[in-house]
């Protein structure tokens, strides 16, 4: 059986949610190796329609095993309210359990994480989403960091918060924020270990045991290449890899045991935040797609830059991941466009670029674009390949010929079933 890790291939919100929620129908197990609630994971089925931050897409699989691995980073209180949540819908979440060894997210993080946002000013900002997520990582790093485990062993956590809270408060202080309490730390812990405690677990048997015995495992990433530490457009990058190279890591597992790389590649391009987004459309184009794609953040409703599909920056995300297939989505809000257009290199001065350079020649390229007659007609009713009218088919062969992989799925809307599957 395959260990299938479903990355994104973009800027994020390619649709990693519907596609995991989907393929965990068929899972036992389902992990979410890095990131934080920094994600927004919209997943729609008959259970109602749900932005996931932190848990797995795989949740509405009742008898599927959910796993925040150790790459991740929580905040327990929004990872309880979300709990709250998906049980009011009636989705049992029995099966979700949190590594004792993915980083707390603690509440100066997202403090700091605002307060730093603030403090930078015009080109420097990043347009985080304050959650914390690079705070946290940062102390993961420096070695200062909370894990969930340490939440169980109160004296153990009491201690280290001794020695990592002045430093963090002299952060805060000089940001202008207000300083935290040990007690008020503890006193949160103790009501996290109250509530969670009974999910936080060494997970690495559990995953250990679904691989060998051959169980479908599912690997979740969060947001894309694009904003990948290493690979994409730092300083404009969350501060954890998305890149299937980091799945094994985050979840508990050797690299050789992933079989499946599914690259989630959306059918024209989106950014939340800021940095060198080449294909950027700021005119009335850019807010079609915006409109008919409903492209505003799942986790923090601000509009997403839109603009056509990058052949070149799918390349570089090919290269690195490794896709054995794409699911292609949103082929279906296309679909009232005239003409549609692909980005195959980038113009630097007068040279042509067909690689994706560093981030501050990045900043200076222009788009060199083919253009596709659209096919002005839906596609939302289609279920298999010949449903399709053909210039979308011709546009979707055009894809898959430049990330060099074949496409497993083509996704035409959000619901669950909107989906054609190869
Ligand atoms: P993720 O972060 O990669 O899981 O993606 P998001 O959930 O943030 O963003 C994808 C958005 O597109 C969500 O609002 C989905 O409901 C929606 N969506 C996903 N696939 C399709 C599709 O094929 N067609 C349309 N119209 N919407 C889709
Ligand atoms: P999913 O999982 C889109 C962006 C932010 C910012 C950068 C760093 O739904 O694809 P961070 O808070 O991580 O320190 O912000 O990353 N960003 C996202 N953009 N979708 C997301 O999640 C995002 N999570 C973070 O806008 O540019
Ligand atoms: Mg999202």
């Amino acid at each position: 059986m395959p260990v299938t890790a479903v990355v994104g291939a973009q800027y994020g919100d390619e649709g990693k949610g519907r596609i995991v929620d989907w393929l965990a129908q068929r899972a036992d197990m389902v992990i979410r190796y890095q990131g934080g609630d920094n994600a927004g994971h919209t997943v729609m089925n008959e259970f109602g329609k749900f932005a996931l931050h932190m848990v797995p897409s795989g949740v509405f699989n009742p008898v599927a095993t959910c796993i925040v691995g150790p790459g991740a980073v929580v905040n327990p209180d929004n990872l309880l309210d979300e709990l709250a949540h998906i049980e009011a819908a009636n989705v049992p979440t029995t099966n979700l359990f949190v590594s004792e060894r993915a980083h707390v997210v603690m509440p100066y993080h997202p403090l700091i994480d605002g307060l730093e946002e603030e403090a930078r000013s015009g080109r420097d900002k990043i347009g985080t989403t304050k959650r914390g997520i690079g705070p946290a990582y940062a102390d993961k790093a420096r070695r200062v960091g909370i894990r969930m485990g340490d939440i169980l062993r109160p004296e153990y956590l009491r201690a280290r918060l001794e020695n990592v809270l002045p430093d963090k408060n002299k952060e805060i202080v000089s940001l202008g924020g207000e300083p935290l309490t040990i007690e008020f730390l503890m006193e949160r812990a103790a009501s996290w270990r109250e509530k969670l405690g009974h999910r936080i677990v060494d997970t690495m048997p559990l995953v250990q045991h679904a691989v060998q015995a051959d169980h479908s495992v599912l690997l979740e990433g969060q947001l894309g290449v694009m904003r990948d530490l290493d690979w994409g457009t730092y300083p404009f990058v969350t501060s954890s890899n998305p890149l299937a190279g980091y799945a094994s890591i985050g979840a508990g597992m050797p690299p050789t045991a992933i079989t499946h790389v599914i690259g989630v590649v959306k059918a024209y391009s989106t950014a939340v935040g800021a940095g060198p987004f080449p294909v950027e459309l700021l005119d009335a184009a850019g807010e079609k797609l915006r409109e008919i794609g409903l492209e505003y953040g799942a986790t923090t409703g601000r509009k997403r830059r839109c603009g056509w599909f990058d052949g070149v920056a799918i390349r570089h995300a090919a290269w690195l991941n490794g896709f054995t297939g794409i699911a292609i989505t949103k082929l279906d809000v296309l679909d009232t466009f005239e003409e549609v257009k692909i980005c195959t290199g980038y113009r630097l001065g007068d040279k042509v670029l067909t690689h994706v350079p560093d981030t501050p020649v990045y900043e200076l390229v222009e788009p060199i674009y083919e253009t596709w007659p659209g096919w002005m007609a839906s596609t939302r009713e289609a279920r298999q390949w010949d449903d399709l009218p053909k210039h979308a088919r011709l546009f979707l062969r055009r894809l898959s010929e430049l990330v060099g992989v074949k496409i497993q799925f083509v996704s035409v809307g959000a619901e669950r079933e909107e989906l054609i599957v190869m």
